[in-house]
């Protein structure tokens, strides 16, 4: 069962300086019988402090063992704040439901770069700006010709956001702030509108441009359905659109802003080092997992299917998409802001009948103890994509969906990891499990079965839409 110190991240106490008051850990090798004081800062102890604890001379020395790093801080934040167990989210100190009610996701995007809200003055300034930045390219309309017809359209954005880099590439002086800001500006505003195009190129339809006289969601919405000039986005449907952006802005340490720092802590431009999290959020245990629960709850179908879908999870034949999460042991917060949504964009849409399944479905799973014992609640990916689909969005556009916003959350993790008077290039050891000092056996003397493990040289082609 998972602890209060293992769901919630530690906290800096500012009255306290360092290690001084007796913070420290006294650990004894058994192996030598040495004893060592380690220094306790910030409720960490220093992986590398373990290095001088060795068993002799020539012995390299300990060190932490954390594949998943399911307990290590890998970096000083002051952007987001969870508290797992409590199922608390917070935003440079704000409360996600504050935001979710009283914000917008432009104004969420300068207070997570910047560190405060924006000014009246500072918000007009940087709304437009990254409204004036939205335009791609044209270059990237003949790449995007070059993906097939049924590319998904991830894989596109992913390509399409590295590509940035080729067309900005004094973004490559990550030393210069004005070069910081305008890779800011130009990757919050050019997402959507790859993402838009990927969409249309999907469709076959032809790309819209971008309108400056529209909101950031409503902009989205309208290069992504805008057949006619007199297209209007619903405001009900930008509002819940833009409110789905602040709620999936910035997460802490999650797999795709743990890629970036990674990425970026080699000195890459920020467009390569986003492109790193749009790969790392691609996958269905991150930022697939919304395009997954759709898929789940249309093959369960109906109701009556539910407690046989159930019993297939708990014998771990599949998962319970969008249930679960590695900091929360708690109803995801954003879940709940997003349930609500749920009922007021149906009203616009008219109503799904897989919100239903979704419905009954959570019901039972929290009435079961496979689920509450291991802690497991919905996330911010369960009801999600059905306000996506009510909306008219194919579930292939999900995730990139979830990618418009979350790439002020990189390019504020991005920035400050930049300020970071720490930062070295991101290099974790390993354990080698491997055979050392090993002869070179010549080709003739080799043995072995005939036949090598793997897929077949050859692959027998499976048939594509429309190949
Ligand atoms: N359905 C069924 N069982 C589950 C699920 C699930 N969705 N998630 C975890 N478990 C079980 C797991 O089998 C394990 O059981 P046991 O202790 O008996 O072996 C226990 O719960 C602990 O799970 P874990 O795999 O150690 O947890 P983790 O922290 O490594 O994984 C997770 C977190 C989000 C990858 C996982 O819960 C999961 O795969 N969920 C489904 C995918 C999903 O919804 N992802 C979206 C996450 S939120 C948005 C985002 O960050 O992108």
């Amino acid at each position: 069962m998972a602890t209060k110190q293992e769901t919630q991240q530690p906290q800096v106490d500012a009255s306290r300086d360092g290690a001084s008051g007796g913070d420290t850990l006294s650990v004894t090798d058994n192996r030598t019988g040495k004893s060592y004081e380690l220094e306790i800062s910030d409720g960490t102890v220093r992986t590398m402090d373990l290095r001088q604890i060795k068993v002799d001379e020539d012995d390299f020395g300990l060190m932490g063992y954390d594949p998943a790093f399911t307990n290590t801080a890998s970096c000083r934040s002051a952007i987001t704040y969870i508290d797992g167990e409590a199922g608390i989210l917070q935003h440079r100190g704000i409360p996600i439901e504050q935001l979710s009610e009283q914000s917008t996701y432009l104004e969420l995007a300068y207070l997570l770069i910047f560190g405060e809200l924006p000014t009246p003055a500072q918000l007009e300034r940087w709304t437009f700006d990254v409204t004036h930045h939205t335009f791609a390219h044209e270059d990237i309309k003949k790449f995007n010709e070059g993906f097939r017809h049924d590319a998904h359209p991830m894989g596109m954005l992913l390509a399409n956001v590295g590509a940035l880099s080729t067309f900005y590439p004094d973004a490559k002086h990550i030393d210069d702030p004005e070069e910081r800001y305008m890779a800011a500006i130009r990757l919050i505003a050019k997402v959507p509108t790859l993402a838009a195009w990927a969409y249309r190129h999907s469709m076959g339809l032809p790309y819209v441009y971008p309108d400056n006289e529209l909101s950031y969601s409503e902009n989205f919405l309208s290069m992504l359905f805008k057949m006619e000039n007199t297209y209007k986005p619903d405001p009900r449907l930008a509002k819940a659109l833009d409110v789905l952006f602040i709620l999936h802005a910035d997460h802490e340490q999650n797999c795709s802003t743990n890629a970036v720092r990674s990425v970026g802590s080699s000195g890459v431009d920020p467009y390569s080092a986003v492109a790193a999290g749009v790969a790392a959020l691609y996958g269905p245990l991150h930022g697939g997992a919304n395009e997954a629960v759709l898929r789940m709850l249309r093959r369960i179908e109906t109701v009556d299917n539910i407690p046989a879908f159930l019993e297939g999870v708990k014998s771990r034949e599949e998962k319970l998409m969008g249930f679960g999460h590695r900091v929360y042991k708690n109803y995801d917060p954003r879940a709940r802001i997003i349930k609500k949504h749920v009922d007021e964009v149906l009203e616009a849409t008219g109503d799904n009948p897989l919100l239903d399944i979704a419905t009954e479905l959570e019901k039972r799973a929290l009435d079961d103890d496979y689920f509450t014992s291991r802690k497991l609640y919905p996330n911010v990916d369960y009801y999600s994509g059905l306000i996506y689909e009510a909306m008219g969005i194919p579930t292939d556009m999900f995730t990139v969906i979830f990618a418009i916003p979350r790439t002020s959350g990189w390019v504020a993790q991005w920035m400050e990891q930049n300020e970071d008077p720490e930062l070295k290039i991101a290099r974790p050891r390993q354990v080698y499990t491997g055979r050392r000092d090993v002869d070179y056996t010549p080709s003739e003397k080799r043995e072995g079965p005939e036949k090598i493990t793997g897929p077949p040289a050859k692959r027998p082609k499976r048939p594509r839409r429309g190949a």
